[in-house]
This record gives C-alpha cells, sequence and structure tokens, in this order.
C-alpha cells in the first residue's frame, strides 16, 4: 500500500485528491492549517481508517519532517490562493508560497540521497504566465508578469520561485518533480468567499442577488471540473516520463465571464439581474487583470490518456447542485 501525502488536503482540491487516492486503495496523510479549507471537506475521507489528518502549517518545519518521513508521495497543494486573498494579504501569499516549498524539497532531496525517492507533484498556476498576451499559452511561453507594485502579481512570481526551485532539485539532484499549471479549477466544495468567479454568480443567482461581473466581462477564461484535474494529476504521477516537466492542466474551452454569468443565470432559472463593477471598486485602484486566459494541451495529452469526463454545462450544473445542498434550496 502507497502512503501519499496531501497538504492543503482539507481545501478545494485538496480533499477531493484525498478522495481520489483514497479510493485507489493508498494510505493517505493530509496536513492543513485550515486558512482557506474545512475539515468538513473532508468528511467522508474521515470515514476511512487509511486516512491519516493532521492540522497545522506546512511552514512549520517539525511537522512537515515527520510527515514527510515515511511518505511515498507527496502532493504540494498548501498555498495561498484567490484573487482576492492575495490582492489583500500579499505578505502571506508569498511567505505561504514559498517557504513551506523550500522545506519540502530539502526535505525530499535529504530522503533521496539516503535511497528513498519520493515523488512530489508541485500545485503550480496558470498566473505564471501573467498577462502573455498570446491567446494561447504552452509550457515554453515567457513569463509576462507585471509591476512588483501591484500585489496581485505575487501569486503568480510565488509559484514561478516554486517551479523554479522545483526544476532545480530535479537538474541538479535528480528529485523526481512533477509541476502542474492549473488553469481555473471548479466544482462541488470551491468557496466564492476568496474571489472564485464560479461559486460567487451561482450563489448569487440561487439566492436572488445581482451576479457582479468585474469591469466588460470579456475577460476569457477555461473552467474544468475537479474531478478531471485530479485523475489527471494522479495519472501525472504515475507516469515516468513527466518528472522534472511542467504541464499546463485544465479545460482548453473558452468563455469569457460575461457568458459563464448568463450559462449560470439560464441554468438556475434565476431572476437574478447581472451587474458590471469594475475593477477599482471590486479590487483597489492598482488592479490589474489578464484578458484571456486558454492553456494549449498538447503536452499534456501527449503524456497521460486521461480526456475530460465533463463538459462546462454538466460542471456548472455540478456546483449548482452542491451549492443548493450547502444552502437547502
Ligand atoms: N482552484 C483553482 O482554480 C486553482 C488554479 C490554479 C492553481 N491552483 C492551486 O491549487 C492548489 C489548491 O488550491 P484550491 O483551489 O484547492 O484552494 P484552497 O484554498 O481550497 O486550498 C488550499 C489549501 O491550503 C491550505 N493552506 C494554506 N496555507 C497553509 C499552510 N501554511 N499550511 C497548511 N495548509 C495551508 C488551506 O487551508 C486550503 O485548505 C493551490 O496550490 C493553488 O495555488 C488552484
Amino acid at each position: 500500500m502507497k502512503h501519499c501525502l496531501v497538504t492543503g488536503g482539507a481545501g478545494f482540491i485538496g480533499s477531493h485528491l484525498v478522495e481520489k487516492l483514497l479510493g485507489q486503495g493508498n494510505r493517505v496523510s493530509a496536513i492543513d492549517d485550515e486558512s482557506t479549507g474545512s475539515i468538513d471537506n473532508l468528511a467522508e475521507a474521515l470515514k476511512c481508517p487509511r486516512f491519516h489528518y493532521t492540522k497545522g502549517s506546512v511552514a512549520d518545519g517539525d511537522l512537515v519532517r515527520q510527515a514527510l518521513a515515511d511518505a511515498d508521495e507527496v502532493y504540494h497543494l498548501a498555498a495561498a490562493v484567490g484573487v482576492e486573498l492575495i490582492a489583500r494579504c500579499p505578505i502571506r501569499t508569498i511567505e505561504t508560497n514559498i517557504y513551506p516549498t523550500e522545506l519540502i524539497l530539502a526535505e525530499l532531496s535529504r530522503r533521496h540521497e539516503a535511497g528513498d525517492r519520493v515523488k512530489l507533484f508541485l500545485a503550480s498556476s496558470s498566473e505564471v504566465y501573467g498577462k502573455n498576451p498570446k491567446s494561447c499559452w504552452d509550457e515554453e511561453d515567457d513569463l509576462v508578469l507585471g509591476s512588483t507594485a501591484r500585489a496581485r502579481w505575487s501569486y503568480g512570481a510565488s509559484k514561478a520561485i516554486d517551479e523554479f526551485l522545483a526544476l532545480a532539485y530535479w537538474r541538479q539532484k535528480r528529485l523526481p518533480v512533477v509541476v502542474a499549471r492549473f488553469f481555473n479549477v471548479v466544482g462541488p466544495r470551491q468557496s466564492g468567499a476568496y474571489g472564485m468567479v464560479l461559486p460567487r454568480f451561482v450563489e448569487a443567482a440561487l439566492t436572488g442577488e445581482k451576479l457582479l461581473v468585474h469591469d466588460d466581462g470579456q475577460q476569457v477564461r477555461c473552467f474544468a471540473h475537479v474531478a478531471d484535474v485530479v485523475d489527471t494529476a494522479v495519472e501525472l504521477m504515475a507516469t515516468p516520463g513527466a518528472a522534472g516537466r511542467v504541464f499546463n492542466v485544465g479545460s482548453d474551452q473558452p468563455i469569457s465571464i460575461l457568458d459563464l454569468a448568463k450559462k449560470v443565470v439560464g441554468q438556475t432559472d434565476s431572476r437574478s439581474p447581472i451587474e458590471f463593477i469594475r475593477y477599482a471598486e471590486a479590487y483597489s485602484d492598482d488592479f490589474e487583470d489578464c484578458r484571456h486566459r486558454v492553456p494549449r494541451l498538447d503536452r499534456l495529452q501527449a503524456t497521460v490518456k486521461h480526456r475530460p469526463r465533463f463538459t462546462l454545462d454538466e460542471t456548472i450544473a455540478a456546483v449548482i447542485d452542491a451549492k443548493r445542498r450547502e444552502l437547502g434550496r
């Protein structure tokens, strides 16, 4: 039985990953400080005797060393996430996203030198591409981050440092790492509290509130169902040729945010109005967004067999169902 460690395991993606790994018969441990995640997300997992949960921070060196001591595989997902959180708390974003990755890599390297080959999955983000103006991004594209005076870019920059460091450990020490740049991931359990657009729209539509679309709503994004993303992550980890490489992970089906809002209103039969607000009102005067975010998935599709099982409409329907249950409507 393999022992998998998931950091950020009480989070949105982390909790689905924990369930997937348990479903495969693995022993699974999770660490989470519950800063944006919740133990409620692990209600199913906690029923399984092969699951062990620790509430704590991945910045705690002793805890990380102890948790990594007998892990066979590590999925590092713990991070400060969400545009709103990043704009509000840039110190927390930078510190949470860089130091624990350093700590985990150093500890895995120590085990590697002692003869234990433990693979690391690093959850990175499409934010590392910044505002690259290309219509479709592939993994070799330049990172075009904005000014350091704009806190928003600290998230992409911190994830880019994580990637550089993980790839350096691969290059210099042959520590096996797989880097996944997640594009927008959505699904049941995602919280709208930190700026995530789909859960916010769905909650507004179900409660009769306005759906607030930032700017002109013509920003383009691709939304992938969390189950597809988790399946891809696990398959990448099981693929020897994925080590030492970076992969775009997500959907490549673009939609504008305004069209997403209209779809949510349509699929919920809601009478909620759609209204526009300026970025300055939503975040701050210096907020800068990325207009177009679409991945090229050629490298991923040449490496793994998994293909998305959920269309966007099915994905939105799953979020609506989950939110209805949560709100009791
Ligand atoms: N959801 C997306 O669309 C998306 C897109 C790109 C990248 N990602 C990446 O995927 C990963 C998971 O994101 P998510 O969407 O599930 O967000 P999430 O906020 O639900 O998950 C992050 C988890 O990390 C935990 N955490 C934060 N700081 C911690 C610390 N110091 N110690 C222990 N736990 C800590 C949080 O409590 C939370 O449970 C993150 O690394 C994120 O950057 C997500």
